[in-house]
């Protein structure tokens, strides 16, 4: 069964997602290939990110550092043939645009015209802006990512809540700024005490989206794998885990090994049957052409 309404059904666009600035809360999740984004997708949700998270929810890095744009896009191809009304993000790796504008732009238009991505995602503040800008120029959308960024492990020694002091939560909101005038359309906002993210929200006149980030933002979003307990190893406090897809898929497939351990399957109404008369001519058939028994040598 669908979840979506038809006055849902809309495809989702950029200006869209910018207009609910205030508004209905932006439903937003991370998916990774076609049988996830079909199911986000089915399900209602505004943006699908194709987060560089999959590095290590997919492909089993330590973190999000050693993936490729190659790799994001080959997931991002699978993501956009199952995605019909949300909107398609895709996050751009590490290495693929902190160096200079250039190279980020090329890199940006690789991933709308291979990937078929509708945006792009960045990490990064202030520092960032001038990249988010050229990026926006080349007219392809962009979503920043501030506060706790994954890309930026090895500065932070760390996966930490960021802006938990005046100076650094004063830089936050400066970032937040400094992006909404380089002209991204939305803001992710990544472990940041509430209060901060509140702030930003009622300071900037662009959309921000929570990861644990608080209640206050414009939107939402989690890591699908996290949300359907299909994660190996530490969450964050900020998951909330829906199901618990994990201990499902061990069950269904020990009860598999055990069925055929058992030769309990597969079962007749699994296997395929000749028609009753061929069954006949077809023993017949064999039995005569059998040699007789004999020893082997
Ligand atoms: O890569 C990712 O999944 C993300 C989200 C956590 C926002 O960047």
């Amino acid at each position: 069964m669908s979840h979506i309404s038809e006055s849902d059904a809309k495809k989702i666009t950029v200006p869209h997602i910018r207009g609910r600035k205030g508004g209905l809360p932006i439903k937003a999740l991370t998916a990774y290939d076609y049988p996830s984004a079909r199911l986000v997708d089915e399900a209602g949700f505004d943006i699908i990110l194709v987060g560089d998270s999959l590095a290590q929810t997919v492909l089993g890095y330590d973190s999000t550092l050693p993936v490729t744009l190659d790799e994001m896009i080959a997931h991002t191809r699978a993501v956009r043939r199952a995605t019909r009304r949300a909107l398609v993000v895709g996050d751009m790796p590490f290495g693929t645009y902190q160096d200079s504008s250039e190279g980020a732009v090329a890199s940006a238009i690789r991933f709308v015209k291979e990937g078929g991505v509708e945006a792009v995602k960045i990490e990064g503040g202030a520092r960032r802006a001038h990249i988010a800008k050229a990026i926006v120029e080349a007219e392809v959308p962009v979503m920043c990512h501030i506060g706790l960024t994954p890309q930026s492990l090895l500065r932070m020694g760390g996966y930490r809540v960021q802006g938990k002091t005046l100076e650094t939560a004063r830089e936050l909101i400066e970032d937040a700024i400094a992006l909404e005038r380089a002209g991204a359309f939305a803001i992710v906002l990544e472990g940041i005490p509430a209060e901060i993210s509140r702030i930003i929200t009622s300071r900037v006149s662009i959309p921000t989206i929570g990861i644990g980030a608080g209640v206050d933002c414009d939107g939402q979003i989690l890591v699908f794998t996290d949300l359907v307990g299909l994660t190996f190893g530490h969450t964050a406090k900020f998951v909330r885990q829906y199901t618990d897809v994990k201990a499902i898929i061990s069950d269904a497939l020990k009860r598999f090994a055990d069925d055929v351990a058992a030769h309990r399957f597969p079962a007749d109404q699994e296997s395929y049957h000749l028609p009753a008369g061929v069954v006949v001519e077809v023993e017949d058939e064999q039995t005569l052409s059998m040699p007789p028994l004999g020893p082997i040598n």
